[in-house]
């Protein structure tokens, strides 16, 4: 029997109750990984089954530790339960995210200040914790950054918080992959295009049809686990040549 692609590997996922990151999850736990799932809150959007239970009741191991990522204390609290509880880390997926719809203009600096919290300086601090514990272990390890075609081809209408954020984050992951290659820690960022989970389908009302067009290559809206398999490619072996690279996963956004 073939070994899955993650055999033996510990894995967070950020924000990986719902759409993009519960799909990342389970993907990864369908290729032997143990996976942490930290997000705010344990009960799924839609009401459907919380990800760690749908691992473990597929004889998976998968744990989750409630965690704001945007609170330090929240993130340390996961790095020590994590470790407690599985010994160490192999591979991050910074997932999480909020989006706030409104031009510069119409932006209040509330709002401005709280997406930059989770959707920037969050990946840099739960970043810092894990690169931490895997420089500590000395045996590599793996970041993969969840940015978005609006921080890199073209910023959807009126997002601009979040477009601005998700360009910080393809920055972000460049700088650490230069900073750590030499010690085998690969990061890279996976820019989705418009993906069918509840962001699209509650958080940015009237700009879903935006999103949609822009992604018009494919003409369609893409699913969760086409973003998952990008990722768990990115967290293997298979791409052991691979950091610093933004793979878009967009149907063909970027192409416009
Ligand atoms: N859906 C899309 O079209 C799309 C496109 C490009 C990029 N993305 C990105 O993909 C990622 C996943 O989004 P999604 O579409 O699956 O949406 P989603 O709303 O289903 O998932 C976001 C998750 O992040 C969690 N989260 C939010 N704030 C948090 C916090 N402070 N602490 C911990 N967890 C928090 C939420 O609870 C939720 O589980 C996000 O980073 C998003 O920006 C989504």
């Amino acid at each position: 029997m073939s070994r899955g692609m993650l055999e033996g590997s510990t894995a967070i996922v950020t924000g990986g109750n719902t759409g993009i990151g519960r799909a990342i999850a389970l993907a990864f736990a369908r290729e032997g990984a143990k996976l942490v799932i930290a997000s705010r809150h344990e009960t799924h959007r839609e009401g459907l089954m919380p990800t760690h239970l749908v691992i473990q009741s597929s004889g998976g191991e998968a744990i989750f530790v409630p965690t704001d990522v945007s609170k330090a204390a929240d993130v340390e609290a996961l790095f020590s339960t994590t470790l407690e509880r599985f010994g160490r880390l192999d591979v991050l997926v910074n997932n999480a995210g909020i989006v706030a719809l409104g031009s510069v203009g119409d932006t209040s600096l509330e709002d401005w200040n709280r997406v930059m919290a989770v959707d920037l300086a969050a990946v840099f601090l739960v970043s810092k914790l894990a690169v931490e514990q895997m420089l500590r272990q000395g045996t590599g390890g793996n970041i993969i950054n969840i940015a978005s075609e609006d921080g890199y081809v073209y910023p959807v209408p009126g997002a601009v918080a979040y477009s601005v954020a998700k360009a910080g984050v393809i920055f972000l992951t460049r700088q650490m992959a230069l900073d750590y290659g030499g010690k085998d820690i690969r990061v890279n960022v996976v820019c989705p295009g418009a993906t069918d989970t509840p962001m699209t389908r509650y958080d940015t009302v009237g700009n879903v049809e935006a999103i949609v067009k822009a992604a018009a290559t494919m003409g369609r809206i893409g699913q969760p686990e086409e973003i998952a398999e990008a990722v768990l490619f990115l967290a293997s072996e298979r791409a052991s040549y691979i950091t610093g690279h933004n793979l878009n996963v967009d149907g063909g956004w970027a192409c416009l």
